[in-house]
């Protein structure tokens, strides 16, 4: 079914909360829905939003929003793709990432316990290759199955063939043209916790009891503990969670920094690359726990802008965003860029 609703408020459908709204907004239920949207005749222009986590709409939207509401969550017969202990999943794009997330572990499936309380749906976690604590989606998708609204027609592609990167995919640069509507995640019954990052083991092995192994719950839970001492609850204060992406520097960058500010965290890529945490730049930088207005610096960790107040106007948060950047550019000559997507 399709519901079309004209100068609708997005407020509710954005995590920072931004009292914005759209000129137009379709919502569909069933893939055969996007077969009868006419998407040459829709007013542009033309943005898909998920849960509205990761977007910051920089003040009313004068085109068309789509939301996709297809939630489906169904394994595939056993025999679909027989890999021993490999469980297929699939899930209608307009499911919640954590539901997802929470079913599996409650099921005693290895493949997205990091990524708990990520918020958002999971159309969108393919579109964004979302991570967490060492995992990325990428790594548990099997399949993506999506239309194409220029030639009106469905087709499933493989991991490998969506352009995963860290944060990235080919769906972030094709202008809208393709829509995931069902992704397949192949999970497993087999032992495969990821403990290599920060503190998920440490936090992980501490909540077992004497002679209990780990399981993707516990993992779960581990997860949920960590996140939630440092990440804000979007139901509390209105984020995008990460607001940065961690900048990459070449090696002798990386050594002219470590010479004139000492040693910090990084995490070296196999490229000889170097991944520097934004939330540290933007810390040192002084910005952490600060707010200008209505908008602020999360105090448990940098990278998070916030609406702090609940009143935040999009100006306000694009300034603190600016002002942000500038200051790490001229601290350390590293440019920020936005993980997440201004619309
Ligand atoms: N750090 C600081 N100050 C801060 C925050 C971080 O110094 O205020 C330093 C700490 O030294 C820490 C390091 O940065 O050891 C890394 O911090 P953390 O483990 O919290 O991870 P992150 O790099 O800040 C990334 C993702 C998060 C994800 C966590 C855990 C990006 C842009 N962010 O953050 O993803 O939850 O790792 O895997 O890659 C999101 O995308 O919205 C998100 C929250």
């Amino acid at each position: 079914m399709i519901e079309e609703r004209h100068n609708f408020s997005l407020k509710a459908m954005n995590t920072f909360g931004m009292d914005v709204s759209c000129g137009v907004f379709i919502e569909y239920d069933n893939e055969e829905d996007l077969l009868n949207i006419d998407f040459n005749a829709l007013v542009k222009p033309v943005f898909h939003i998920g849960g509205g986590s990761n977007v910051l709409f920089s003040g009313d939207f004068p085109g068309t929003v789509l939301h996709s509401a297809i939630k489906f969550l169904r394994t595939l017969p056993e025999n679909a793709e027989p890999e021993g202990d490999t469980v297929l999943v699939a899930a209608g794009a307009g499911v919640k990432m954590d539901s997802i997330c929470g079913w599996a572990a409650e099921n005693g499936l290895w493949g997205i316990e990091n990524l708990s309380l990520i918020p958002g749906e999971i159309g969108a976690a393919a579109v964004q290759n979302i991570g967490a604590y060492g995992s990325e989606i990428s790594q548990a998708i099997h399949s993506v199955r999506c239309y194409d609204t220029v030639e009106c027609r469905f087709l499933t592609l493989r991991p490998e063939d969506c352009g995963y990167g860290y944060r990235d995919s080919f769906f972030k640069h094709c202008g809208g043209r393709y829509i995931i509507t069902e992704v397949v995640l192949a999970l497993t019954k087999s032992f495969s916790p990821q403990l290599g990052y920060g503190n998920v083991r440490q936090t992980a092995e501490a909540m077992l009891a004497p002679g209990e192994v780990l399981t993707p719950l516990k993992i779960r839970e581990a997860v949920i503990s960590i996140r939630n001492g440092k990440l804000p609850d979007p139901a509390d204060v209105g984020s995008a969670g990460s607001f940065f992406k961690n900048p990459v520097i070449d090696g002798a960058a990386f050594s002219e920094l470590k010479a004139e500010h000492g040693d910090f965290p990084h995490y070296d890529l196999p490229d000889g690359n170097v991944k520097i945490p934004a939330g540290w730049l933007v810390e040192q930088c002084g910005w952490k726990g600060r707010t200008i207005g209505n908008a602020g610096v999360y105090p448990k960790q940098a990278l998070v802008l916030t609406n702090a107040t609940g009143k935040a106007s999009p100006e306000e948060i694009i300034a603190l965003k600016d002002l942000i950047i500038k200051s790490v550019s001229d601290r350390f000559g590293i440019s920020l860029v936005p993980e997440v997507e201004i619309v």
